[in-house]
């Protein structure tokens, strides 16, 4: 194992008023051991002339996904060596399932290295909820069986293995899931063809366009983040698209990267949708900052656009992060084609999700995400391997950090103010909604609204949030989504019961 040093240097930079530690890598042992800044690698987009594909679906009441080792055309006339739950693709199959219906899915682990299955965002038994210790070692395999007991929405699936989960869903590991439910179908949301997952990723590709996983120390920090960025597993893709209104369901897939998302139009997205479904009535918003395991569900139309109009998905240059959101970068490119047409009207209402108020709380928790430890931004426990914590502590498989009452109501606030990293918080076993940010942004967010299980933090911010653990007593875990940052420590237990 090799020991790496990092030195912090302030005084550097200015930002947001104050002086902003600048830290530099400094590798003793390492030939290119020389003063690194920490950048987010620069994005190469274009040319935009693969189709973007449609991700198969499969009822999730009978699945089985196997992981494996697969090659996949990911980049133009390559082939790419990736980690998959599907031969020949990047992306597992979309699994989809209506409310009250029971999920089976059988599990099959063809890595040589342990894996397990978390399904992001959906409420299941603790010892469904993939757990980094509940796993099928090489070889082994398992059988996922719970009741799907929440609000139709778009959720994930990734592996979670202790200290492979960033590895494993980097390499290619993952799938989306696709709630439906009565509420939701009463009110005729553009589907079939016209609905759009998009899952957005981003990968360090070398000249064969295979993606390895080996990140660097700077790749730990910031967690790792690649040049291409992908849409459902294609880099640089292009969606011909009929002029009328589409449901895009956007998911944020990638390991670290934060994007901003815009259309290079200008024109408003509408949002009808967060992580755990529909909003009470739409939104509209020109720019969502969309964390890692973030989702928000969008109408876009193209109605009254000329055959041959070009657009694109586009990341915005953002503030508040000192290392990425620098820069400006196209996702997926638009053309409309000639065909038919509609004139989809914006329903008014969507589905009210029941709103927790701040009253009902039983108890509240704190929790510092900044991470300065008092030794600067990283590190802390003596200098040698990266490491990131909660509240100073760092995951531990058999520690219990914090005991949750069984139908408990809680307000727990994530505490980024002194951290200069961005960091997406998440939460297996109950979802919840944002009360306020403070600090930063300062706002809550229209892709904020309603049920969430994962919330940005931006450094200098403070966010609480209510949930009620009413649903399954157990283990479950919270974590930064970050996946460099959990699987460098940054999670804790919780038990419910
Ligand atoms: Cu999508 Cu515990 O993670
Ligand atoms: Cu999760
Ligand atoms: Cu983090």
């Amino acid at each position: 194992m090799k020991r790496r040093k990092f030195i912090q240097l302030t005084g550097g930079t200015v930002l947001m008023g104050s002086t902003f530690p600048l830290i530099l890598q400094s590798c003793k042992d390492d030939l290119d051991g020389m003063m690194r800044p920490r950048v987010a690698p620069r994005v190469e987009d274009g040319p935009f002339n693969v189709e973007l594909p449609r991700l198969p679906s499969l009822p999730a009441t009978n699945a089985s996904l196997t992981a494996q080792h697969t090659t996949a055309t990911v980049f133009k006339n390559k082939t790419s060596s990736v980690l998959s739950y599907h031969a020949g693709d990047l992306l597992g199959p979309t699994l989809r399932a209506h409310r009250g219906e029971t999920v089976q899915v059988s599990f099959q682990n063809q890595l040589s290295e342990p894996s397990n299955i978390h399904w992001h965002g959906l409420i299941t038994p603790a010892e469904m909820d993939g757990h980094p210790t509940d796993i099928a070692p090489a070889g082994g395999s398992l059988n996922y069986t719970f009741p799907i007991v929440q609000r139709a929405g778009t959720y994930w699936y990734h592996p979670h293995p202790d200290l492979l989960t960033a590895k494993q869903t980097y390499r290619g590991l993952a799938g989306f899931f696709i709630v439906s439910d009565n509420e939701e179908q009463a009110i005729g949301l553009p589907s079939g063809e016209f609905e759009l997952p998009l899952v957005i990723q981003d990968k360090q590709a070398d000249v064969a366009g295979d993606f390895p996983y080996n990140p660097s120390s700077i790749d730990l920090m910031n967690g790792m983040m690649g040049e291409r960025i992908l849409v459902n597993g294609i880099h640089s893709p292009l969606a011909e698209v009929l002029p009328r209104t589409y449901r895009l369901r956007v998911l944020n897939g990638s390991n670290a990267r934060i994007y901003n998302i815009a259309l290079s139009n200008s024109a408003n997205f509408t949002i009808i949708g967060t992580d755990g479904g529909l909003l009470a009535a739409p939104e509209t918003q020109q720019t969502i900052l969309l964390a890692p395991g973030e989702r928000v569900d969008l109408l876009v139309s193209f109605a009254g656009m000329a055959a041959g109009t070009e657009l694109y998905l586009h990341s915005k240059a953002f503030p508040g992060s000192e290392y990425q959101g620098k820069q400006d970068f196209n996702v997926l490119k638009f053309k409309v084609i000639s065909g038919q047409t509609d004139n989809f009207p914006i329903p008014a209402l969507l589905d009210p999700p029941v709103v927790i108020n701040e009253s009902e709380a039983t108890n509240t928790r704190f929790f510092d995400i900044s991470n300065d430890g008092g030794h600067g931004g990283h590190g802390g426990h003596g200098g040698g391997s990266i490491s990131h914590n909660i509240n100073e502590k760092v995951y531990k498989h058999d520690r219990i950090d914090e005991v949750i009452d069984f139908g408990a109501t809680e307000i727990w606030t994530f505490d980024n103010t002194n951290g200069v990293d961005p960091h997406p918080m998440h939460l297996h076993g109950a979802l919840f909604q944002i009360l306020d940010r403070t600090g930063g942004r300062a706002q809550v967010f229209p892709h904020e609204k309603g049920w969430k299980d994962t919330v940005l933090v931006m450094p200098g911010e403070k966010v609480r949030i209510i949930a009620r653990f009413e649903q399954y007593k157990g283990i479950f875990v919270f974590h930064c989504h970050n996946l460099e940052h959990e699987d460098t420590g940054m999670m804790l237990q919780m038990e419910i019961k």
